[in-house]
């Protein structure tokens, strides 16, 4: 097999970064290691910037996001039961901010996929890459018991954080940045209408929780519980008591419950990998970077990456302008950056933090005070819960 762009992972990364060098006639195949089945099945982040859902129009896939999605202008930042609206629309000049789920622009960008006829390869095992440094990559793997090559001019590493690609760069020029913090998210996802219309972030000394949403009549709920934890462990039951004894008691009475569709809990990481290239492998979201899910940039910052990446490659492929190569993982990483500082800014103003004395919760609390009653504060927070501009190229 040959092609030009080889994208490792069906993940939105892959899907967005194929979908857009497919509508621009440049040829890619994606090789992707599970099922489509398993990949719709993960329940992830929902919340999309304005340069994302721009993106996904570009891409000719905002059909369903714009009759389904829900745009929202504002988020409440709550304090030990101290309600602050943070009007993210007024304080960024106009921008707004799209719910709509993870796992709908993921089906949105496979259904685009297969309707254009560009190839990906599911269940595709033990891919390897070869020749990174060389004129001629290409990619060997399994399907179906039989031994296959790819070709390619490029490889796009959209492999998330347990994928192939970025251990395929010598590790002796990687350097790894990483945080790890000491609790997890539960989530729990139910076909109950949403507590509120704007998402409520809430500090409790209880623990943080997230009252987040996929529509009218679907909730996303999280509480910050410890690592050890087990889902087990949750009861529904248990998890509604304890988000009510964490929100103030006007929004808990206004609560509704029901029975969960999907819980899980998933620990809270910030990581970056430096540089996001290796020849001819460009690594691209999760492949090079991890925020905690506090500000909802994941998802977001794969998608600044593959705009990067797609607009070099465009001037490339139609310009010759093979210059501008080198350039990808300094100019994507001064955006991630930005947002790992933002993701864990939140996290630190959020959580309770085990091991936090009396001095580190007055900081907390005064870091709360000083944001939410300042003008520059509260568009510090906007400017970056609606996502920072994307540089030129
Ligand atoms: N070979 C082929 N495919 C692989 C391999 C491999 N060795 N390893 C992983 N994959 C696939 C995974 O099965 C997955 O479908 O790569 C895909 C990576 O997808 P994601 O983990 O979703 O990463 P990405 O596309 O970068 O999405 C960014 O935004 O909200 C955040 O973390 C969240 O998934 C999210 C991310
Ligand atoms: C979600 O809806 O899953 C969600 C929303 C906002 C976040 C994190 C997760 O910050």
């Amino acid at each position: 097999m040959k092609t030009k762009v080889a994208i490792i992972g069906a993940g939105p990364s892959g899907l967005l970064l194929g979908q857009l060098l497919t509508k621009a006639g440049i040829d890619n195949i994606i090789l992707e290691r599970q099922t489509p089945e398993y990949v719709l099945g993960r329940i992830r982040a929902g919340v999309l910037e304005q340069g994302m859902v721009d993106m996904l129009r570009e891409a000719g896939v905002s059909l369903r996001m714009e009759n389904e999605g829900l745009i929202h202008e504002g988020v409440e930042l709550i304090y030990n039961g101290r309600r602050e609206r943070i009007d993210l629309k007024q304080l960024s000049g106009g921008k707004t901010v799209m719910v709509y789920g993870q796992t709908e622009v993921t089906r949105d960008l496979m259904d685009a996929r297969s309707q254009s006829g560009a190839l990906t390869v599911y269940s595709a095992s033990h891919v390897q890459l070869h020749e990174l440094k060389g004129e001629k990559p290409f990619i060997t793997f399994e399907q179906e018991g039989k031994h296959l090559r790819l070709d390619c001019d490029y490889i796009a590493g959209c492999d998330g954080f347990h994928g192939v690609s970025r251990q395929s760069i010598p590790s002796d020029i990687l350097t790894h940045y990483e945080r790890i913090y000491p609790f997890g998210w539960l989530g729990l996802l139910s076909d109950t209408p949403p507590v509120s219309d704007e998402l409520i972030y809430a500090q409790h000394e209880r623990g943080f929780v997230l009252c987040s949403q996929r529509s009218h009549t679907r909730s996303r709920y999280y509480l910050q519980v410890p690592l050890s934890d087990k889902v087990e462990d949750w009861s529904d039951d248990r998890f509604w008591q304890e988000l009510k004894t964490r929100l103030p008691a006007d929004v808990a009475s206004r609560l509704a419950t029901g029975p969960s569709i999907e819980k899980s809990i998933a620990p809270l990481r910030s990581y970056v990998v430096e540089p996001m290239q290796y020849g001819n492998l460009f690594l691209v979201g999760d492949a090079a970077h991890i925020v905690p899910p506090t500000g909802a940039k994941g998802l977001n910052l794969a998608a600044s990456d593959v705009s990067y990446l797609f607009r070099i490659l465009v001037k490339v492929y139609r310009e010759g302008r093979t210059d501008l190569l080198p350039k990808y993982s300094e100019l994507a990483l001064r955006r991630i950056w930005k947002a790992e500082r933002f993701s864990w800014f939140m996290t630190k103003l959020l959580h309770t933090f085990p091991d936090a004395d009396n001095f580190d919760q007055r900081m907390q609390q005064s870091d709360f005070d000083y944001y939410t009653g300042s003008l520059a504060g509260r568009q510090t927070i906007a400017e970056n819960y609606v996502g920072l501009p994307f540089e030129s190229i």
